[in-house]
């Protein structure tokens, strides 16, 4: 293995604990802003709807075990996340030659890592709809971002055929349509209507929105299967994961379960669709 190899092969390493340990970051902070909102408490939804009256600070200082727990957790894995990526910067950045296209995936950490540590700093416990947007759509970035440079690290990772890259803008229209359905799905979270659903407007647009991003990532996902890119399948499975964890929501009663399974489905997709963007980039190949 040459010297550059053997950097590549660091800075991929890396890049995948990165992507674990954010994906833990996210997931660990929508369980305590879910728990918090009522998701999983009892009587069902009573306590909840009450939930929605009371100030943010009083429902922080009524965290029970688990949710202090997590917060302790979050904390932790975010400090980890930025010493990774200080580690990620040096690697791609620092040394020469330096790794342009690694580099650039890791400065865009470095920015969402620090948007997001201000946000925190800032926005504090507060529920309003600009903290938990800029949390949720955030984090989740910053896991597609992190799974674009795993991929961006792979020597072998590059599409090998023309229908294959030529998904390339597929992938790019289909990851702007999940964001979308974050934001819209974040809105939701903020309303605190989980309830009432189907009684609100955002809501059964999120719904009808979510059946047909959740059908075009499936039909992407065959198409890019059958084009030779495994991931595909991944993305196809996940879109009707995601597509069935919704629809079960409002019958299974504001299971937390549930509703934390819909935010990691989303942050998977997001993965998912960045990794393919990856390998699908002719000029992604990695080495400088
Ligand atoms: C690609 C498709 C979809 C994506 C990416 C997506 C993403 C999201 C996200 C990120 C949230 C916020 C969760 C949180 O606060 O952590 C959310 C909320 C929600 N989604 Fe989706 N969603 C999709 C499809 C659907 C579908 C098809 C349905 C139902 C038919 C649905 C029902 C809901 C409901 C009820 C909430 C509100 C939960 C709350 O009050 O916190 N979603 N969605």
């Amino acid at each position: 293995m040459t010297g550059m190899q053997a950097r590549l092969s660091l800075v991929r390493r890396l890049a995948i604990a990165c992507a674990v340990l954010v994906l833990a970051v996210t997931s660990l902070s929508a369980f305590v802003r879910l728990s918090r909102a009522g998701f999983g408490c009892e009587p069902w939804p009573q306590c909840y709807v009450q939930r929605a009256t009371l100030p943010s600070e009083a429902l922080a200082a009524s965290d029970g075990q688990a949710v202090l727990a997590a917060r302790w957790a979050h904390r932790v894995a975010a400090t980890a996340t930025l010493l990774l990526v200080i580690a990620l910067l040096m690697k791609t950045l620092a040394l020469q030659p330096p790794l342009q296209r690694q580099g650039r995936l890791v400065l865009a950490l470095l920015a969402v890592s620090l948007f997001l540590a201000v946000l925190g700093r800032m926005g504090g416990d507060s529920r309003g709809p600009v903290v938990i947007l800029g949390n949720l759509v955030g984090g989740l970035v910053m896991f597609a971002v992190a799974c674009r440079l795993v991929l961006a690290s792979k020597r072998d990772a590059a599409a090998k055929t023309v229908l294959a890259r030529r998904l390339h803008p597929w992938f790019l229209a289909g990851l702007a349509l999940v964001l979308l359905q974050v934001v819209l799905g974040g809105l939701l979270h903020a309303q605190h209507v989980a309830n009432q659903c189907d009684l609100w407007a955002p809501c059964s647009a999120h719904h009808a929105a979510g059946w047909l991003v959740s059908a075009a990532l499936l039909s992407l996902g065959l198409v890019a299967w059958r084009a030779g890119l495994a991931l595909g399948g991944v993305l196809g499975a996940l879109a009707v994961l995601q597509a069935a964890l919704g629809i079960a929501q409002p019958a299974a009663a504001g299971s937390l379960v549930l509703a934390l399974a819909h935010n990691v489905a989303a942050a998977l997709l997001l993965g998912t669709l960045a990794g393919l963007l990856a390998v699908t980039r002719s000029d992604e190949a990695p080495g400088p």
